[in-house]
């Protein structure tokens, strides 16, 4: 398997001018995800998860470090690469509803990545819509509806039809199942799990949850006041954690959800 990302001493602040004060929210963090693997991502609230995925995303600053995607950093990326690089890394949130627009209707909601970067015709238009509802498991009936007239379940389903519209190559999913009950939780991580396998994708799986983490992740990063602490593949994180913070975590997860 070859890196499809290669984070290197990636380290991000925030400067809050009003204090002058200065948070370190990632702090020298180093970490590869291969092509083809689910990495995810695991640490209490605020140890900078979000943060780091916003840098990948650029949508923080970094402060110091490189991050490459496909062997190229992306701070000095070439005019096409930097037109692709958006469309190639997707993203998925705790809350649908804040990512999907109210006042459009499922169809458009899908359509519009389309709309905006293919000079595919209607007709396949329709036809990629169609086929990616039926990869999240949607009839399409759904595409007259509006986000409100879905339960939390089915809008994440949503929000990953349209992160994956354009077959993104990275899709960063963070804490996706973290407002979702239980049986529902299940259900969205066994679709990650589908569509991982069936669209060669390779995940971001960022959660403070380990039972969820535990079974969906090839590898294990555990960060912790924005450093990463310790890693390995998820078996060897559960079963021989080296660290005394992994352990802590691990410790104080809650027994495995039977609901
Ligand atoms: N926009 C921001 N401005 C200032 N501080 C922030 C901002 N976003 C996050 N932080 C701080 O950075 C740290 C890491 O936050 P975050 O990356 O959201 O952690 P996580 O996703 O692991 O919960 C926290 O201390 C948080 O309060
Ligand atoms: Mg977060």
């Amino acid at each position: 398997m070859d890196n499809l990302l290669e984070i290197k001493n990636l380290t991000v602040e925030y400067k809050n001018n009003s204090t002058n004060s200065v948070i370190k929210a990632v702090n020298d963090v180093s970490l590869t995800i291969k092509r083809g693997e689910t990495y995810a991502l695991a640490g209490e609230s605020g140890c900078g998860k979000s943060t780091l995925s916003k840098a990948i995303t650029k949508l923080v600053e970094t402060c110091d470090g490189d991050i490459l995607f496909e062997g190229k950093s992306i701070f000095s990326q070439s005019k096409e690469d930097e037109k692709h690089y958006p469309l190639d890394v997707q993203m998925v949130f705790q809350n649908p509803y804040s990512s999907l627009n109210p006042k459009m209707k499922i169809g458009e909601i899908l359509k519009e990545p389309l709309d905006i970067n293919t000079d595919y015709t209607k007709t396949r238009k329709k036809a990629a819509v169609r086929e990616i509802l039926e990869s999240v498991g949607l009839t399409e009936d759904v595409i007259d509806k509006y986000p409100h007239e879905f339960s939390g379940g089915q809008r994440q389903r949503i929000a990953i039809a349209r992160a994956l519209i354009l077959n993104p190559k990275l899709l960063i999913a963070d804490e996706p199942v973290s407002a979702l009950d239980a049986s529902i939780q299940a259900q969205i991580i066994n679709l990650l799990k589908t569509l991982k396998k069936e669209r060669n994708l390779t995940i971001l799986f960022i959660s403070h949850d380990l039972n969820v983490i535990r079974y969906i992740a090839d590898r294990v990063g555990v960060m912790y006041f924005g450093n990463l602490v310790e890693e390995n593949d998820t078996t060897s994180i559960f079963n021989f954690p080296r660290e005394d913070y992994t352990k802590k975590l691990l410790a104080s997860a809650p027994v495995l959800k039977t609901k």
